[in-house]
């Protein structure tokens, strides 16, 4: 059985002991509250990763990520932060090319290649994110947008490397936005990526992977989602910044 997670992704949003205060409120409400197999993940700014490892201790139910990572694995690179480094105090899970890091700091999928390959060589699962922009989804080439970021980005890793991979499939037209993919849509894309992963690692690592939908994702359409055969969990932009939300959302997994 594959892993469900609910993932969430704070952005660059809450100062320090606001974050502080959101965690511990979101570890204890997990601890309470779920029932299920289920995982919750922070992805947090940089700046909280050390400390919320820390209040997580003790709650295997919630584990603490980075939001990006370099791709080189030290130097002279001023202002970035390394995968070693992340890993260093205790995170598990990296968030990788996202679309906003596509679109404002120019990530391809070859760079983002490299940047899985030095987040696994350090201990890092990545949590790597693919999803066409509104433009590709009216022009009707989403399916093979998604190919080429599975194929350039992922697909050059053994089946060993590859089972540490989370896949987010993110709409770009769906994110901050309000409009979510139907459950339709999320499913017959989920599909689509869980069969060309068959096609490149068999059919065992496929129905092994987990893929996240991530896209205005909330309590009230996460059911629908969530009852997908291929949608395994999501990953949450707005709805991670308020406690009981992002919460109830792990709960359609109890
Ligand atoms: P929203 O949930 O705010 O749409 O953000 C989704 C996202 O980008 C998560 O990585």
């Amino acid at each position: 059985m594959r892993k469900k997670i609910v993932a969430g992704n704070w952005k660059m949003n809450l100062d320090y002991n606001e974050g502080l205060a959101l965690f511990s409120e979101i570890s204890n409400m997990v601890k309470d509250e779920l029932t299920g197999k289920q995982q919750a993940v922070i992805c947090s700014p940089f700046i909280h990763l050390h400390a919320l490892v820390q209040l997580g201790k003790g709650n295997d139910r919630i584990s603490v990520g980075a939001q990006n990572a370099h791709q080189m694995e030290a130097g002279a690179y001023t202002g970035e932060v390394s995968a070693k480094m992340i890993k260093s105090v205790g995170a598990e899970y990296v968030i990788l090319g996202h679309s906003e890091r596509r679109q404002y700091f120019g990530e391809s999928n070859e760079l983002l290649a490299k940047k899985t390959d030095t987040a696994l060589a350090n201990g890092l699962k990545p949590i790597f994110c693919i999803g066409e922009t509104l433009e590709e989804r009216n022009s009707e080439v989403h399916f093979n947008v998604v190919k080429d970021q599975l194929a350039d980005g992922l697909f050059h890793l053994d089946e060993e490397q590859f089972a540490k991979i989370v896949i987010a499939y993110e709409p770009v037209w769906a994110i901050g936005t309000g409009l979510t993919a139907t459950s339709d849509q999320a499913q017959e894309i989920h599909a689509f990526i869980r069969k060309e992963i068959a096609a490149r690692y068999g059919e065992e690592v496929a129905e092994d992977t987990t893929i996240l939908y991530g896209g205005s994702c909330n309590a009230k359409n996460a059911p629908d989602l969530f009852a997908k055969t291929d949608i395994d969990g999501g990953l949450i932009g707005g709805a991670s910044l308020k406690s009981r939300d992002f919460v109830d959302i792990l709960k359609v997994f109890n």
